[in-house]
């Protein structure tokens, strides 16, 4: 699983590019346009006032630009970025040593900021609503607790699963927005944008079969862009077309809506083993070999988010464009 060309999560071989792959400004930024429109305002009003932009908190599936997003605001209210993470902040201690050192305008990202262990996240409440830290100092009855200006910074909150961030945080955030999955016309922008960059030739036929397999993602539309490139020069090709992507994809075991193995065979058991469901999901991870957690978290999101698989109560059902893509006759059940 974890060499999964298709993982929407961050792998060793993205590294390298990703630096040089994201945009540096709100223009350069393809796609997303409910969010950037937001942001647009919000840092218009901000310069005007000139006042940091409103804490952000971005949410959604990974590899979609919540971290090219947190950059360019930085850039945009010239500021520096530091970036952290949820797990990484252990004590309370760790978190006002980071708050002590922004200046104004920083923008400090927290990454999986639903990972944030409860007594940091009281340290959080203070210095997003009124830019202060509260430190106690002594113990027990002589314990004394005082208050220290921090200069006023932006918090960009980021997480995959919005619904376990606790009240009081979410609170705090003024602008809130959810990252989409990006159609595949924004993701054949993103593939010509990045071929530019990294000196590759690629037709718009070709970039748009490349942005069809990638799964709504910019993440993987770069990682396939380069390993279609290796493949197009190991044959001799200088301008790839769709026709060069499909054999890749193929090599690739990448199918034309970006499913890989795994992924087919969730849709196989479902519709010929199990009669088209509903199947509960511990019958269906035991029947394929894959823990419960990877179906849900890994395989299941986008194949449900793309209509392939229904969610019931009593299971997981196969819909319509299941039995198509597989090529199997559609029951009259089935609408
Ligand atoms: N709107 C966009 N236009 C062009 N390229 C993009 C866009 N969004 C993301 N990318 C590309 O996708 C890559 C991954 O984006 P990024 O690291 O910001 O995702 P993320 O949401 O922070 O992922 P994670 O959840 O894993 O932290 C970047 O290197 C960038 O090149
Ligand atoms: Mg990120």
């Amino acid at each position: 699983m974890e060499d999964r060309v298709i993982t929407s999560n961050i792998i060793e071989e993205d590294i390298e590019v990703e630096y040089s792959l994201r945009p540096q400004r709100l223009k350069e930024y393809i796609g997303q346009e409910k969010v950037k429109n937001k942001l647009d305002i919000f840092l218009k009003a901000a310069k005007m006032r000139k006042e940091p932009l409103d804490h952000l908190l971005l949410y959604g599936p990974p590899g979609l630009g919540k971290t090219t997003l947190a950059n360019i605001v930085a850039k945009e209210m010239g500021g520096n970025l530091k970036i952290t993470s949820g797990p990484a902040i252990e004590r309370a201690g760790d978190l006002a040593a980071l708050l002590t050192n922004l200046n104004t305008n920083d923008v400090l990202f927290i990454d999986e900021i639903h990972r944030l262990n409860r007594s940091v996240e009281e340290i959080l409440y203070p210095a997003m609503e009124d830019f202060a830290l509260d430190i106690v100092i002594g113990k027990g009855a002589s314990a004394k607790s005082i208050r220290l200006d921090l200069p006023k910074f932006t918090l960009i909150g980021a997480t995959t699963r919005v619904g376990l961030l606790t009240a009081p945080l979410r609170d705090r955030f003024g602008v809130l927005c959810s990252m989409e999955y990006y159609n595949d016309d924004e993701l054949k922008e993103i593939v010509l944008r990045s071929s530019e960059i990294l000196g590759v030739e690629i037709d718009k036929e070709g970039a748009f079969s490349l942005g069809m397999r990638s799964r709504g993602t910019p993440r993987i539309a770069n990682r396939l862009l380069k390993r279609v490139r290796d493949y197009s020069m190991v044959k001799g090709i200088n301008v790839i077309d769709s026709n060069m992507v499909e054999q890749a994809a193929e090599l690739l075991e990448v199918d034309r809506e970006g499913f890989d193995r795994l992924d087919n065979k969730i849709l196989e058991a479902i519709v010929d083993n199990f009669n088209g469901g509903p199947v509960g999901v511990e019958t269906l991870a035991y029947f394929i070999g894959e823990e419960v957690s990877t179906i849900e978290d890994v395989y299941e999101p986008y194949l449900i988010q793309k209509g392939f698989i229904v969610r019931t109560p009593r299971g997981r059902m196969a819909a319509k464009k299941a039995y198509e893509h597989l090529g199997r006759i559609i029951p009259d059940h089935i609408l």
